[in-house]
């Protein structure tokens, strides 16, 4: 740091004045149009990992923070408030890492932060459909699983997280599933030779469609998307992600599924993350990220517009952007490039819901009957944390070895699995 003349002390003093106050006085005609827009609509933010933070700072031990003023998070009930938040979808996520091993365990715990949270604090209520959100005058709760290795390859996991609450499942996170390939080309080790979605992924999406939960295609690959787009027979969603025609990172969308999503009248909620947007650019600003409003509208239409901030998910926002009370900026850029208030309104809320209601519409005409029973084929699952109770002789991978590894046949072994399954139940 150098020492500043007081002249340039003075200049820093007004240069803080204004900038603080300006936004909030009558000064700045564009920035009130924005408020009051958002205090008649209120935003539904499709992306947050907050709760991957109450793990990591607090081991989802509630009682020891306030979230009305916590700190050291983009997230915190005031801010939410400030920002002009309506409904919020909680990710609950898991690392990669933990897939094949307690991936399933862990997202039940993040499911229960979510609900503890939303049941102690009078700013937030829980929530599990479109009508809640329209209900609801505080903040709507709702909850997104962020990776289909939280269902461990079986429907009827998926099931029970529906029953829990959970209303849209992000088919991969960085890691392929034995089911589904995603965008994050070797990160991680897992199943690389699966690309797109396999004939068990489209049992998954099958089933979200006739559950009633929404198909995430954020974080997957190209052809994964291509192949749920061509599958669902609901809207899906992109939670949290941009253009990739503007930054061509592999989180984002191409033109050609921009398109593909216009026809199936799905969503793209934009992300926020400065390096997605920007490619490695120094300045990252609130222009920036209204340069992938602008193409998106340009090329597929402003119907298909969300925002999904992913706040707490990544370390860098653009300029303008540090928090969740900052979303009123973007709303104000949009403004200042033309964007009507009936666009907006879409973009902040009512795109999402018209999504949200004909992804319920499609659930209540195929009707409780046909629940999903297909399994994933045992060769496309083997690991050691799995049990075969089809077939004793593979009872665990991890003494028994691959399927695939031809094995000598023992009558022995089969009957000694049949004793040991026996006694276990
Ligand atoms: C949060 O930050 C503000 C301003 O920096 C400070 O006044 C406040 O005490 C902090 N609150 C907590 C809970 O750390
Ligand atoms: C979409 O599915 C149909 C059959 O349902 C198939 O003929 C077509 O090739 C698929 N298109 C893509 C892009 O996968
Ligand atoms: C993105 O563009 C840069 C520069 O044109 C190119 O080097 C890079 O390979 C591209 N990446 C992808 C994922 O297309
Ligand atoms: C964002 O940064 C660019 C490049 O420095 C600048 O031209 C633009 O005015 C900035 N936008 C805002 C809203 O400050
Ligand atoms: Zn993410």
């Amino acid at each position: 740091m150098e020492m500043k003349s007081n002249t340039t002390k003075l200049f820093l003093w007004l240069l803080m004045f204004f900038s603080d106050t300006v936004p909030f006085s009558y000064e700045n005609p564009v920035r009130e149009r924005a408020i009051e827009l958002m205090q008649k609509t209120r935003l539904i933010d499709g992306h947050n990992d907050f709760v991957l933070r109450l793990r990591m700072l607090y081991q989802n031990r509630l009682s020891g923070v306030n979230l009305r003023e916590l700190n050291r998070t983009h997230t915190n009930l005031a801010k939410l408030q400030a920002g002009y938040v309506g409904a919020q979808f909680w990710s609950v996520y898991v690392l990669c890492s933990a897939q094949n091993k307690d991936a399933v365990r862990l997202t039940l715990e993040q499911i229960d932060i979510v609900k503890r949270m939303c049941n102690s604090y009078e700013e937030l209520e829980f929530v599990t459909t479109s009508q809640g959100i329209s209900d609801s005058r505080r903040i709507a709760c709702l909850i997104g699983i962020e990776g289909g290795h939280s269902i461990d390859s079986s429907l009827a996991a998926l099931r029970m997280y529906y029953e829990l609450g959970v209303r849209y499942m992000t088919l991969t996170h960085s890691c392929n599933t034995p089911w589904s390939e995603s965008s994050s080309k070797g990160r991680h080790n897992f199943y690389p030779n699966v690309t797109g979605l396999t004939k068990f992924g489209k049992e998954v999406v099958k089933e979200m469609n006739r559950l009633g939960m929404m198909i995430d295609l954020s974080h997957t690959s190209d052809s994964t998307a291509r192949d749920a787009l061509n599958t669902s027979k609901a809207p899906v969603i992109f939670s949290h992600s941009s253009a990739f025609s503007i930054c061509n990172h592999s989180r984002n969308v191409p033109d050609d599924i921009l398109w593909q999503l216009k026809k199936n009248k799905g969503i793209i909620m934009v992300t926020f993350s400065a390096d997605i947007l920007a490619c490695g650019r120094e300045v990252v600003n609130v222009s920036t990220l209204a340069d992938h409003f602008d193409y998106i509208k340009k090329t597929a239409g402003s119907e298909l517009i969300g925002i999904g901030g992913d706040y707490d998910g990544v370390e860098r926002f653009p300029e303008g952007l540090e928090d969740v009370s900052k979303y009123p900026s973007l709303i104000e850029e949009l403004l200042r490039r033309g964007w009507s208030e009936t666009e907006l309104k879409g973009v902040l809320r009512e795109n999402f819901l018209r999504v949200f209601r004909e992804v319920e519409n499609v659930r209540n005409i195929n009707g409780p009957t046909g629940v999903g029973e297909s399994e994933i084929p045992q060769e496309e699952v083997q690991n050691s944390c799995r049990l075969d109770l089809r077939n004793p002789q593979l009872q665990t991978a991890s003494s028994f070895g691959f399927p695939s590894v031809a094995r000598p046949f023992s009558p022995t072994l089969v009957i000694l699995s049949y004793l040991v399954l026996y006694y276990e139940s």
